[in-house]
């Protein structure tokens, strides 16, 4: 999928599906209402008929169209023009993408809607594109969902901060559906050793300094914790750093993603109803990993540092138990009570890596509690951070591109949850209580004093049902957020 731009009249367009955005409640004004002359009035006469009400996600494909260049129309709501946003842009644009993409064609042009300003309006637009157009039949012999070779935005002018703007939607969108794609993944192609590997290729077309470390050098940096999670399984750990370095003397941000490619439980297995979607506990290390991808092709300002645990969590004979304790990194022991609260284990070890890296601020994304879900639904993500200002930052980020995050209280009362008769700490709440939070008081015992925010993605990494933007499966959340947020980085 290619994005161009391109400046001309609606009606010269020459395109298999030209896509024009309706507002609800409002007549088309300026380029559309031309268009609409040359339509000879086919908008009004469906406005008054009542075919075409302009609400948000509405599809009006129109097959036979004359009086303009473009083979087909396609005329798609956007809901009412005082509520748009970057979301509502997004999703009527995913709407027809997914429409249009379940069938083979070759240049797709999109009126760019006059809300918002231009360069934002058009990036909810292409990640709109991306995320209609992807799918998570990656392993169907028959391709159900191919998307156009062209997608053009039709501006009023084209200027050099839209070209920007595409460039960079272009590489966050492909950013994005990685991340997507590694989440669908089978479990059986997508393991700690292949994930990494995938992680080598990006390093070496990006530029991007790269270090595997395998199961030697974990042992070597005392990444116990991690080890004892991945002793279960046949497939070995590995941790993977990812370095951007363009930020001069400044200040380095740091992105620890975790990466369970399975969680089965371990010991503390799973119900196949809880375990069916488990090949998604790797959403926060995809995130990282695509979002240093856009990084490094955008070549942003900044030093950035990618960190991705890998591991499978697997029950056998070497599995971890019940009541071991394991002697973290950074000294702290931790008594296992829970083999299936491993995601904090692995971030504890990934997290004092990272700040021995001598990150000076940082991000984790997990898909860390099922209590997250039960707190905030599917769609949000919870936030919680030892700093207000960095959490701030994080959200305000989030905002700009459309991400749903929300603070969860991280007040030290909460500390009491993850306290231990024989050990430091213990890897779980002790109750069904605040569970979003002691897995993040968890992880803070594994920070210092170092600005850090923990994203537990649990909900918005995996779409359980299909709706009308986009598939079930893998969603490539966060993507932009941490983009936003590394280009946002020390200003
Ligand atoms: N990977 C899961 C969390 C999860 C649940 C992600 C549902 C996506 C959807 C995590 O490793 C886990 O199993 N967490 C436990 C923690 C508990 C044992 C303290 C949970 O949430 O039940
Ligand atoms: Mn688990
Ligand atoms: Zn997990």
């Amino acid at each position: 999928m290619r994005l161009t731009l391109q400046s001309s009249p609606l009606a010269q367009v020459a395109a298999d599906w030209l896509i024009v955005g309706l507002w609800e409640k409002e007549t088309p004004r300026s380029s559309v209402a031309e268009f609409d002359a040359k339509l000879g009035g086919l908008l009004t006469k469906l406005r008054e008929q009542g075919d075409v009400t302009g609400k948000a996600k509405e599809l009006t494909p129109v097959y036979q169209c004359e009086g303009i260049v473009a083979r087909r129309l396609l005329l798609v709501g956007l809901g009412s023009r005082d509520k748009a946003d970057f979301t509502g842009l997004l999703s009527a644009t995913a709407a027809a993408a997914k429409m249009l993409s379940a069938k083979p064609c070759q240049r797709v042009a999109l009126s760019l809607p006059d809300a918002l300003n231009a360069e934002t309006a058009l990036r909810a637009c292409a990640h709109g594109f991306y995320q209609g157009c992807s799918t998570a039949g990656i392993r169907k012999n028959a391709n159900e969902r191919t998307p156009p070779e062209e997608v053009a935005f039709i501006v009023p002018a084209i200027d050099p901060s839209l070209q920007d703007s595409v460039r960079r939607a272009e590489s966050e969108g492909r950013s994005a559906n990685l991340a997507r794609e590694l989440v669908n993944t089978p479990p059986c192609d997508l393991y700690p050793e292949s994930f990494a590997e995938r992680a080598r290729e990006i390093a070496s077309k990006t530029g991007l300094e790269l270090q595997i470390l395998d199961e030697p050098q974990l042992l070597a940096e005392r990444m116990n914790a991690l080890l004892a999670v991945a002793r279960g399984s046949d497939r070995p750990p590995r941790l993977v750093v990812l370095r951007h370095r363009r930020g001069g003397a400044g200040p380095t941000l740091a992105l620890v993603g975790k990466g369970v490619t399975f969680d089965s439980g371990g010991l503390s297995l799973k119900t196949t109803e809880q375990m069916v979607d488990m090949k998604c506990d790797m959403a926060g290390a995809a995130a990282v990993l695509g979002a240093m991808q856009t990084i490094a092709e955008l070549q942003l300002p900044v030093n950035v540092l990618g960190v991705m645990a890998l591991v499978e969590n697997m029950p056998s004979g070497k599995a971890m138990k019940l009541g071991d304790v394991l002697n973290a990194r950074n000294g702290k022991t931790i008594e296992v009570l829970n083999t299936d609260a491993e995601g904090r284990l692995i971030l504890a070890d990934a997290l004092s890596y990272a700040v021995d890296l001598k990150a000076d601020h940082l991000v984790d994304l997990a898909t860390l509690t099922g209590a997250c879900l039960v707190a905030l639904g599917l769609d949000v993500a919870g936030l919680m951070s030892n700093d207000d200002a960095w959490c701030q930052k994080v959200l305000t980020a989030s905002q700009a591109v459309g991400e749903r995050a929300w603070p969860l209280p991280m007040f030290p009362q909460y500390r009491e949850m993850i306290k231990s008769d024989v050990a430091d700490i213990r890897n779980t709440g002790g109750s069904r209580y605040a569970g979003a939070i002691s897995a993040a008081k968890f992880l803070e015992e594994f920070v210092g004093t170092t600005p850090w925010a923990h994203l537990d993605i649990a909900g918005p990494a995996w779409a359980e049902h299909e709706n009308a933007t986009r598939e079930a499966g893998g969603t490539g959340c966060f993507v932009r957020t941490l983009v936003e947020l590394a280009r946002t980085y020390g200003q």
